[in-house]
């Protein structure tokens, strides 16, 4: 068994994976074709809900099933209306894992999600709420820094890493954001990490049915182009957002001034405004991603993007990274260890 093997067999247990890398929920671009993709060349794809119906939700499953017979999961929002028709969703298909994301979960969600059979796992972005969600009954933690692309939080995986991984032990834990090279999941596995997670490397592959104008975005772009959303009324907190800089950056910002002065006004509350915001998100990104458009879309992108130089299939990406994964670790094993 390589090092690599060894550092990585919970993550691959867990995943039911040959490699313990995931790619990341991508709103609009994780669906059949780059989830089955990346679950049949040894990874393991997850499917992005978003705003998806139930109906679409069971649509999508069905397809990506017909496309590999290796595990692959689901992402759920935990803020969708029909968070619990999802949930039966998933449970009437049999998926063996499911990734909540955009909060705390509630007790049912999880109940439900127990009582189906499925893994389930939590983003957690501290160690106190890494514990809380493994007391509640989590069976894998991911943690995201704030490289990522997408939805972030305030604190970068250096950080969270060091914070998170030496108490949080008797779960599997998944690192997140900023991550290009095998290299750095070397690092992270040695660090305690079960496996890794890579959202922006997948987006512009192959497979990716994003628009190509997304994708050439991309290998155009480098690390300091992704950058996070700038949150501008104390009043209506953000979840802050990295994209591209583009127009559609600006535009953001007009739309949030929009949204506080309706509710200044009490043409709004703060709970609509906040959703007004989310909703805002998901029609851009889909601009981009779905119609090319990326001036006014929204082009998410962890400051891994940089890496990101050209449309590779994501067999060979995979292949890559755990090429690069192995050369490093052998590059830093004692030289006993190498003869061994
Ligand atoms: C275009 C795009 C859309 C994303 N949409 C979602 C999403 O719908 N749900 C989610 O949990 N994470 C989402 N993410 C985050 C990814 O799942 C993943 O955690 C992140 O991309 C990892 O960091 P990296 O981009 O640095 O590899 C998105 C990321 C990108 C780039």
């Amino acid at each position: 068994m390589t090092r690599l093997d060894q550092l990585s067999q919970r993550g691959r247990d867990f995943l039911g994976a040959r490699q313990a890398i995931m790619a990341g929920a991508m709103t609009w671009v994780s669906e059949r074709h780059l989830v089955s993709a990346i679950s049949n060349a040894g990874g393991f794809g997850v499917i992005a809900c978003g705003s998806m119906t139930p109906a679409l939700l069971d649509a999508e499953i069905a397809a990506t099933r017909a496309l590999t017979d290796k595990p692959f999961g689901v992402n759920l929002i935990t803020l969708h209306p029909a968070m619990m028709e999802l949930i039966g969703v998933c449970a009437r298909h049999g998926v063996s894992h499911i990734v909540l994301a955009g909060g705390l979960p509630s007790g049912a969600a999880i109940a439900a999600i127990k009582a189906a059979g499925a893994k389930l796992m939590c983003f957690a972005p501290t160690a106190a709420l890494a514990r809380k969600l493994v007391r509640s009954g989590v069976d894998a933690i991911i943690i995201e820094g704030s490289e990522a692309g997408g939805h972030i939080g305030p604190v970068s995986l250096g950080v969270l890493a060091q914070e998170i991984l030496p108490v949080i032990t008797d779960v599997p834990v998944f690192v997140a954001g900023g991550i290009g090279r095998g290299a750095a999941i070397a690092a992270w596995l040695e660090m305690g990490a079960s496996g890794v997670q890579l959202g922006t490397r997948f987006a512009a592959s192959a497979e990716s049915v994003a628009h190509a104008n997304f994708k050439k975005a991309f290998f155009r772009a480098s690390a300091r182009d992704a950058v996070a959303s700038v949150q501008i009324d104390p009043r209506l907190p953000v979840i802050p957002v990295r994209a591209l800089k583009n127009a559609g950056t600006e535009a953001f910002t007009a739309k949030q001034r929009e949204i506080a002065e309706a509710v200044d006004r009490g043409a709004m509350d703060l709970a609509a405004g906040q959703l007004a915001i989310e909703h805002y998100w998901a029609g851009a990104l889909r601009r981009a991603v779905v119609d090319g458009d990326i001036e006014n879309g929204s082009l998410m992108a962890g400051q891994s993007v940089g890496m990101v130089t050209r449309e590779q299939p994501v067999a060979e990406i995979i292949a890559e990274l755990v090429a690069e994964a192995d050369a490093a670790l052998h590059s830093r094993a004692s030289p006993f260890e190498s003869a061994a």
